[in-house]
């Protein structure tokens, strides 16, 4: 199998090991891709397993034993690796036999495998090896965002919920000690005069206290730490798929909405290890302080457990006007966040179109909006705590009023301490029913930041098939054949029954009117919009077969405005990917003309670029861009309008350096200066979503109308002025 042809010497025996493995999987590991510590060293498992989950592998790195081998007998093969830096394919076993079926990567396919046992496996096995599977794609299996998966989340907490339930029910207890020994003091110290008794129950009062501050201080620590961790776990599952959403989304939705709407997870996990818990482990007080009531005296626990009703009753009758109003709170402040966001977005152009003042009225708006929203609300959930309140006094004094009465008109009634007891721990009972019921009131709440976000993070994810599609090694030719592509939301289609091919290392122009599609183009090749119909294709394979990362790594774009990280200039080239270096980058910026004035800036490739990169001028971050494009080599790169914002020395540049990136891959360039395009080797002229015409420039000028119009269109212009830029190039 060592016929692929390897780009530099031959390929080492463990990678070919692993091809193979991937081979039975149906995935063609790329040798290229591999990334060793470099030289000729042996390949480590840990490197080797990293490659096949590169290219979209499950794979692991172990150590078996004999009898682990023992199991495959009916899974994929499992590559061995031999101590003398080897490695095997064991395709089999036979535990009957005691032998084990090892392949040589190196020998030819057609060979069977070598059968080894235990003994001559371990003259040269110590136990690594790699397991290798094709991946499912895990997106189906990931569980939607919900209150389910939150409270799952929570529930994975165990340890710390159980050490919480336990210090509840003892600080529950506790709770109990404090009204009994008051009951003490007051019926048999102040009525016997018993100083003895007195030094005793203060002493244990004071151990109570300290036991009941300690016990709370752990409780408040345990929960705090609870939803530390669930909070970060939060942030990575919102983050992870909030990035495999797809580009249409992030078009379609403002990002200041996306951002609030996101953040209200936050709110939802406050709600769960905050109120949620906390009146939970409130009920448990209940549970065991009721008895205790109802056993001091039941009239009175009787009582209590009817205002708490009443108390519950009025708080729910006001939960469905609350929540009609709570809708629209959220609605207007999402709107709000979404034009805070785009002015943040836009600043550059609110601050040079002096636009700051219809900023500012559209922001007045918003807030004024939402703080009426926020006031009727408020306005609202003000009733039924002005309704509660009495009641909830009466609970605390009309007790001990109702409870003295009793005493006076009947001596067997309750006696002053067990009064004063009572009243300590009403208090306790209907804190709970009470907060119960707000409770279902901040329900509502929570409902409704719980839509918000699942609004955001339940959209269908892109890369729903991650793990999925074939990873074809790319060549570049490209072929729409009979594509339609309508934009979601519009009726005209963008493209209308586009069909051309061109073979691989074509330098394609594009050019058209605006509107006419040509950025369509790049974005359907790109994968960005997916529900064309028709068929595209790379290299042969259909487009929509193909996996999407691997396809849009195999891709350099450069866009009119691209974005620079903050970071320095060595960074943003590299842009965090794997296995390049230093001296990639400068390749990639001699390539795309940017080491010029790299290595005139003070700090060279080390130089920090802010967000926005203010420090740059347009052509400089354009060649940047570039750089960053085709440090990868891919083998397609599509420029789309990437020179039209330069002046025309930078453009002249850019251009010159073209024709050097261009050798040995596809590009298609959109520009709307023919100029630049003279040297295509052809041009493809959409007008109206469809193709009019692709052919090299002279035949163009020759038989298309529309081509030839706007060449005469241009060149009028560039006669006068501008005509050493269009010599230039
Ligand atoms: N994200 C989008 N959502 C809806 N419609 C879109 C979207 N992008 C483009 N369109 C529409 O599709 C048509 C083709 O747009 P496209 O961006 O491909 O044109 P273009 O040739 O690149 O134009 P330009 O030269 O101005 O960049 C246009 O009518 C445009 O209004
Ligand atoms: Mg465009």
């Amino acid at each position: 199998m060592g016929a692929e042809t390897p780009r530099s010497g031959p390929i080492h025996p463990r990678l070919l090991a692993m091809m193979m493995a991937g081979r039975y999987y149906g995935l063609e590991l790329d040798p290229a891709e591999y990334r060793g510590e470099g030289g000729d060293r042996v390949p480590t498992a840990a490197a080797l397993s990293t490659w096949a989950q590169g290219a979209g592998m499950w794979s692991r790195a172990v150590r078996l034993r004999w009898r682990h081998l023992m199991g495959f007998h009916e899974t994929g093969p499992v590559v061995l690796l031999f101590t003398d830096g080897t490695a095997g394919l064991l395709t089999g076993a036979s535990a009957e036999h005691k032998i084990v079926m090892v392949r040589d990567p190196r020998a030819p396919e057609a060979d069977p495998p070598v059968q080894v046992d235990e003994m001559r496996l371990a003259e040269v096995w110590n136990g690594e090896a790699i397991l290798l599977r094709a991946q499912r794609g895990h997106a189906d299996a990931e569980p939607p965002f919900s209150l389910r998966w939150l409270f799952g989340l929570v529930a994975l907490e165990g340890k710390g919920l159980r050490d919480l339930f336990i210090g509840s029910v003892a600080l529950s207890f506790l709770t109990i000690f404090p009204a009994l020994i008051v009951m003490t003091v007051i019926d048999k110290v102040l009525t016997h005069h018993s100083y003895s008794t007195l030094m005793l129950v203060s002493i244990i009062l004071a151990i109570m206290i300290l036991y009941e501050t300690l016990l709370g201080h752990a409780r408040r620590l345990i929960i705090l730490v609870i939803g530390v961790r669930i909070d970060a776990k939060i942030n990575l599952h919102v983050f992870n798929r909030l990035i495999r959403l797809p580009l249409d989304y992030f078009e379609r939705h403002p990002a200041g909405e996306t951002m609030y709407k996101i953040t209200s997870v936050h709110t939802v996990r406050q709600f769960i290890t905050g109120k949620l818990m906390a009146t939970l482990l409130d009920l448990i007080t209940l549970a065991v302080l009721a008895p205790f009531l109802f056993w001091l005296n039941a009239t009175l626990a009787w009582i209590v457990v009817v205002c708490a009703a009443l108390i519950m009753l009025i708080i729910l009758a006001y939960l469905r006007p609350i929540r009609v109003i709570y809708g629209r709170v959220l609605v207007a402040e999402t709107n709000k966040s979404a034009a805070l966001g785009e002015t943040i977005f836009g600043i550059k152009t609110v601050k040079s179109l002096a636009l700051e003042p219809q900023r500012k009225s559209l922001w007045d708006e918003r807030v004024a909006e939402a703080g009426k929203w926020r006031l009727a609300m408020g306005r609202l959930s003000n009733w039924p705590q002005t309704l509660v309140t009495p009641i909830e006094r009466f609970m605390w004094v009309g007790i001990v009023m109702i409870g003295a009465y009793m005493s006076l008109a009947d001596e067997t009634g309750i006696a002053v301490g067990g009064l004063f007891a009572f009243m300590m721990l009403s208090q306790r009972v209907s804190a709970p029913l009470v907060s119960l019921a707000r409770l279902i009131e901040e329900w509502e709440e929570v409902g409704g930041a719980m839509g918000q976000a699942a609004d955001v993070l339940n959209q269908p994810l892109e890369i729903d098939n991650a793990g999925t599609g074939v990873r074809p090694k790319f060549a570049g030719a490209v072929a729409f054949e009979d594509v339609t592509f309508t934009y979601p939301g519009t009726k005209l289609p963008a493209l209308n029954k586009i069909t051309f091919e061109i073979p691989a290392g074509t330098m394609l122009g594009l050019v058209g009117r605006s509107g006419s599609g040509k950025s369509t183009v790049t974005r359907l090749l790109q994968g960005i919009n997916r529900e064309y119909s028709g068929f595209v294709k790379i290299d042969g394979a259909d487009l929509r077969a193909i996996n999407l990362r691997h396809l849009r790594s195999s891709f350099g774009v450069v866009l009119q405005e691209n974005f620079l990280f903050r970071g320095s200039i060595r960074d943003n080239i590299l842009a965090g990917r794997p296995g390049l270096t230093m001296e990639d980058a400068i390749r990639a910026a001699r390539l795309a003309g940017a080491e010029e004035f790299i290595e005139r800036m003070p700090a060279g490739y080390e130089t920090y670029i802010e967000e926005g990169s203010p420090n740059l001028s347009g052509g400089q971050r354009q060649r940047l861009a570039i750089a960053r494009a085709v440090i990868t080599d891919p083998r397609i790169l599509i420029l789309d309008e990437a020179t039209s914002a330069l002046d025309p020395e930078s453009e002249a540049l850019v251009n010159a350096n073209l024709l050097r990136i261009a050798r040995g891959r596809t590009m298609l360039i959109v520009s709307h200066r023919l100029s630049s395009l003279v040297d295509c080797d052809l041009i493809m002229v959409l007008d109206k979503a469809q193709l009019l015409d692709i052919a090299p420039h002279d035949v163009l000028l020759e038989r298309c109308s529309v081509y030839r119009q706007l060449w005469a269109q241009q060149n009028r212009h560039l006669d006068k002025p501008g005509a050493r830029n269009a010599a230039s190039s």
